[in-house]
């Protein structure tokens, strides 16, 4: 961008009224915006404080109130300063007048806007070499037809379709339910739900890198779909902490963190398999890979860590590792008879989750059907975490009397539903290693 386009940008900007208060009118015949014509008369250095003549009128206000501040004056002395230092002293003459209310800004420090301009003159420089100013006005809009026929938009459609309130939710069985329940049986339950709570947490913040990836893909159905993700994972949040909250009696970090199961390091007693902290270590990890390509990473970097950050959050987490727990919770309220509306925010919650797999699976086959070598990142997330899922969950000997085999099983077959969905094989070892009876090693505290 050139100095003359800022110039002329920073002059339909502020209208014919600022580039006459800003001199550039005495050097530049500036075409008057429609919307300022008529509504002024000129400033003089005579009649400049005198109503009508020179002080901004209705929308001009607005236009000028953008000056008040320190930066904006800065901004645009700057802008100024870069091409002729002469306008800037100028600039900073009027400013220092109080004909747009800056006196008390400038009568305090007289050399402010000269400061202002020396300071910001090296980054608006740099900002004029980064960013292009496209004269393409089509590149502000983002709908397309084909993209509002498409399979993700049409994901974020089902979700506005299918929005529930927790508000509309009533605990009050389930408050019962919790007094009749023997102390083994609500540790147990607690284990599960308060890593629930900091999961959905978890996730609800974890989801920005994806947004910011989206938006430097330029893909607006993907940000669209994401905004309701996003949501609808802070409402899992919220309906955990209201479960809690009214069943329970507990809401704060003090209140809640001494039943969180804390895991040990590994407890594979073989030492073969690793077990990691997933969601508190694999997706910042991951996410920052992704927010800092989607900062500054060419579209290849972007597109490879959207892949395994994805890998992660919707083919690991979401789509493997936590499903089997959503069962275990929903057959536990079938066996006890108890705990109505858990079961329910539970398959509400469930409903929601299969949209965010699937927007994450479609979206890795979507990035690896354009570059096949996308799906070693793939692969290299399950890798890094499989232990954590060839172990079993350790829910699973925390309520007595589940069928432990049936989760393994489960394991598998949305494991394989994932590599389809992204169209990638899947690791046949991995499989063999998660139906292994052998393998039996419990991930977790209740490990043994
Ligand atoms: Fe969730
Ligand atoms: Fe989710």
């Amino acid at each position: 961008m050139t100095l003359v386009r800022i110039v002329e940008i920073v002059v339909d900007t502020f209208g014919d009224v600022a580039a006459e208060t800003l001199e550039v009118g005495r050097h530049r015949r500036i075409e008057q915006p429609h919307e300022f014509r008529g509504r002024h008369k000129p400033a003089t250095s005579d009649n400049a404080r005198e109503p009508g003549h020179g002080t901004p009128i209705d929308g001009d206000l607005e236009v000028f109130s953008g000056l008040s501040t320190t930066k904006n004056v800065g901004d645009v002395i700057a802008k100024f300063a870069l091409g002729d230092r002469g306008h800037a002293t100028t600039v900073a003459d009027l400013l220092r007048s109080d004909t747009y209310g800056n006196r008390a800004l400038f009568t305090q420090n007289p050399l402010l806007p000269a400061t202002i301009a020396v300071a910001l003159a090296p980054s608006l420089r740099a900002f004029d070499e980064r960013i292009p100013m496209s004269s393409d006005v089509e590149s502000k809009f983002h709908f397309s037809r084909e993209m509002v026929s498409g399979e993700i938009y049409r994901k974020y459609e089902k979700a506005m379709r299918k929005y529930w309130k927790v508000e509309d939710l009533d605990f009050t069985q389930d408050a019962l339910d919790w007094q009749r329940i023997t102390p083994e049986q609500q540790k147990g339950l607690l284990g599960i739900t308060i890593r629930f709570l900091a999961g959905e947490q978890a996730v609800t913040d974890e989801l920005v890198p994806m947004l910011a990836a989206s938006h430097a893909l330029r893909r607006f159905d993907w940000t669209m779909f994401l905004a309701t993700f996003l949501l609808e994972e802070a409402k899992h949040a919220e309906f955990f902490m209201r479960w809690h909250e009214a069943v329970v009696g507990v809401v704060d970090p003090s209140e809640v963190a001494p039943h969180f199961l804390t895991r040990g390091k590994t407890v594979d007693p073989t030492g073969r398999f690793e077990v990691r902290d997933v969601m508190h270590e694999a997706l910042p990890n991951y996410g920052r890979i992704l927010h800092e390509a989607a900062l500054g990473g060419t579209e290849k970097e972007i597109e490879r860590a959207f892949v395994q950050f994805s890998a992660a959050y919707n083919g690991f987490v979401e789509g493997v590792l936590t499903m089997p727990s959503y069962e275990i919770v929903i057959d536990t309220t079938t066996q006890w008879d108890a705990f109505p509306t858990l079961k329910q925010g539970f398959k509400l919650i469930l409903a929601d989750e299969g949209r965010h797999i699937t927007f994450g699976t479609t979206a890795c086959r979507m990035l690896i059907e354009k570059d096949p070598s996308y799906e070693e990142a793939v692969h290299e997330v399950f890798d890094a975490y499989r232990g954590n899922i060839v172990g079993l969950v350790e829910y699973q000997k925390a309520v007595p009397g589940l069928d432990v085999g049936k989760y393994q099983t489960m394991k598998v077959r949305h494991y394989r539903n994932r590599c389809r969905e992204m169209g990638v094989k899947p690791d046949d070892t991995l499989i063999e290693q998660i139906l292994d009876p052998s393998i039996d090693f419990v991930v977790g505290v209740e490990a043994g």
